[in-house]
């Protein structure tokens, strides 16, 4: 890889953010009551900090998804690779995903998770990408509106399984 990364947002940044997420979530679940749903892999670290910013305990689990055919873009064909261990049945459920791009992604998991009949279904993203949404989907809990249309990686976040040590998120200079 010969392109050169640049800071995007910083520890700083970043660890506010969460923190403000997890202090929202916490006091429209003042019972700890949920269940955290980590999009994998991207979405590990961002999970584990917000985890340990809540007030309360939370019930954690995972998916993995794949869209099938993508490399830096969203094919929009996304299948479930690694399912809950859970039963959402009933239950107030967030996903907990790294970013939102064109929304295909979530909006096909908001969908699978429907059909179990969660008591109520939310989202919290760390990044939005608004500006490339392609379907229109509800982010109930978002961290940072991206300004800038980049690819970025570090905090979780890879491009072919790089970066995700990074503890800041950068971008591709060109
Ligand atoms: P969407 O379906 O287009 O919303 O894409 C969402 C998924 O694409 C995310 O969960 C990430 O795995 C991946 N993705 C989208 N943009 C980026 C990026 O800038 N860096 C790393 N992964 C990304």
């Amino acid at each position: 890889m010969s392109k050169k990364l640049k800071l995007l947002y910083n520890k700083k940044t970043i660890l506010k953010r969460v923190k403000d997420l997890a202090q929202q979530i916490s006091q429209d679940y003042p019972s700890g009551e949920i269940v955290l749903i980590g999009v994998l892999k991207g979405g590990f670290i961002f999970l584990a900090d917000l985890v340990r910013a809540l007030k309360t305990s939370a019930h954690i689990d995972f998916v993995r998804l794949a869209s099938y055919g993508a490399s830096t873009h969203s094919s929009g064909k996304v299948k479930i690779i690694k399912d809950l261990e859970t039963s959402i049945t009933g239950k107030d459920v967030i996903i907990v995903e790294d970013i939102i791009d064109t929304g295909l992604t979530l909006e096909f998991l908001k969908q699978e998770l429907t059909k179990r009949r969660p008591r109520s279904l939310k989202i919290c993203a760390l990044l939005d990408k608004k500006a490339r949404r392609k379907v229109e989907i509800g982010v109930d809990y978002v961290g940072i509106t991206m300004e800038k249309d980049c690819f970025v990686v570090g905090y979780g976040l890879d491009f072919s399984e790089q970066y995700r040590n990074l503890p800041e998120i950068f971008f591709f200079d060109p």
